[in-house]
């Protein structure tokens, strides 16, 4: 054979298992039989195409193209054999009769999944007759979040767009090393319990450059969250940055660690804000930095609120919650309240080491006013309203 062929017939061999490693590598739902029509029921595909992602020994991708899909609550479980691209070009949505959701807590549940990646695309729970249902009093299903990603490790979220959730858009629950970036989150004000992202028993997340747009907590920090970075996340409308609330059990873990840099805040109910039950715990909050935020006619822009029970279900307790080495520097903007810094912390258990460090905020080009309770810490640099915190 001459050396010409032996060279065409390497290069062809050569292309050719390249365009076979590709064939298997890209896992397309459409192949398992997923319609793009926004009706036929494409559960059952994603799952087979799952199946086949989360069993392959290399690498592969789960492919979502354009167009609508429609999906029950379904399940990725995992351990899987490699690393799992999940890239969604097209819409996922859920049944519109809420009830078909019904109280399983999550639409699109990813569990005991490593090394598992998720980008683009756009969720839809449609959940306008859910919220209605809650309005009204009437006997509602418990609601399903959007997204959940629990007991995984080395998670990344990239450039998804969740509207309409039924509860949460996104909810990340005993997971290590998590990455949520450029993500897009949007219900409307007046939706209960639409929270953007909440997180429980998660270590090592991070958010960054996220626009949240809904009708609870933009990021609610619920017990046992660590080291948690937020950087140029947008809020509002919504109830704020909420740690908590944290201490309704007696036995709770903790919340430390957390940095909030570079965000703003535009006309939600709160900014910076630290919820606790007045209820006996052994709960905690250590290590807060909060760092170049801007707020704009936000009602509570930083608050710490040791007072919270819904119900009277702690009448004249207090809250165990040990709140310390909370920092607040450069925060700036305007208030839509008069009172624009309230620490309101528990008789028992003081807030000690508040940090207040260039904090500007101005109640319609008016004073605004500071409030403390049994809350110590030191003030530096600019100071209005003008602090009242205690050494
Ligand atoms: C605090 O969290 C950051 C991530 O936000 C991490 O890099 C750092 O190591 C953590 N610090 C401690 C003392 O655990």
């Amino acid at each position: 054979m001459s050396k010409f062929l032996l060279s065409w017939i390497v290069l062809f061999s050569f292309l050719d298992f390249l365009n076979l490693s590709d064939a298997a590598s890209i896992v397309n739902v459409i192949k398992y039989g997923a319609k793009p029509d926004g009706k036929t029921d494409s559960t059952q595909a994603f799952v087979k195409a799952w199946v086949i992602v989360c069993n392959s020994a290399q690498a592969v991708t789960m492919y979502v193209p354009q167009g609508r899909f429609y999906i029950r609550a379904v399940v990725f479980r995992g351990p899987c054999k490699n690393k799992i691209i999940v890239q969604i070009d097209g819409t996922i949505v859920a049944p519109a009769d809420y009830r078909a959701l019904g109280s399983t807590g999550s639409w699109i549940l990813f569990t005991r999944v490593n090394r598992v990646a998720v980008i683009g695309g756009t969720l839809d729970a449609r959940g306008a007759a859910f919220w209605k249902c809650r309005k009204s009093g009437q006997n509602c299903p418990q609601g399903a979040i959007s997204i959940t990603f629990e007991w995984g490790n080395d998670l990344k979220l990239s450039g998804l767009t969740s509207i309409n959730s039924q509860a949460a858009h996104l909810m990340i629950k005993r997971c290590n090393n998590v990455m949520v970036r450029n993500v897009r989150l949007n219900a409307p004000d007046q939706s209960p319990n639409t929270d953007g992202i909440h997180l429980h028993t998660a270590t090592g997340v991070i958010i960054t450059g996220t626009t949240i747009q809904t009708g609870d907590d933009c990021v609610s920090i619920g017990p046992g969250t660590r080291n948690l970075w937020m950087e140029r996340i947008q809020c509002g409308p919504g109830h704020g940055v909420s740690i908590g609330s944290l201490g309704k059990n007696a036995n709770e873990a903790g919340v430390q660690n957390i940095t909030l840099i570079d965000s703003a805040f535009t006309g939600s109910d709160n900014g910076l804000r630290i919820k606790t039950w007045a209820r006996p715990t052994n709960s905690f909050v250590r290590n807060v930095v909060y760092q170049n935020i801007q707020m704009r006619n936000v009602r509570n822009p930083i608050v710490i609120d040791q007072n919270y029970c819904p119900h009277h279900q702690c009448p004249h307790q207090t809250s165990g919650v040990k709140i310390t080495g909370v920092t607040y520097k450069n925060v700036q903007g305007t208030s839509a309240s008069k009172v624009a810094v309230a620490f309101d912390c528990s008789p028992t258990q003081r807030c000690t080491g508040i940090k207040l460090h260039d904090v500007k905020l101005s109640y319609l080009d008016r004073d605004a006013r500071s409030m403390c309770k049994n809350s110590g810490g030191k003030t530096t640099g600019i100071s209005m309203p003008n602090s009242c915190l205690k050494n």
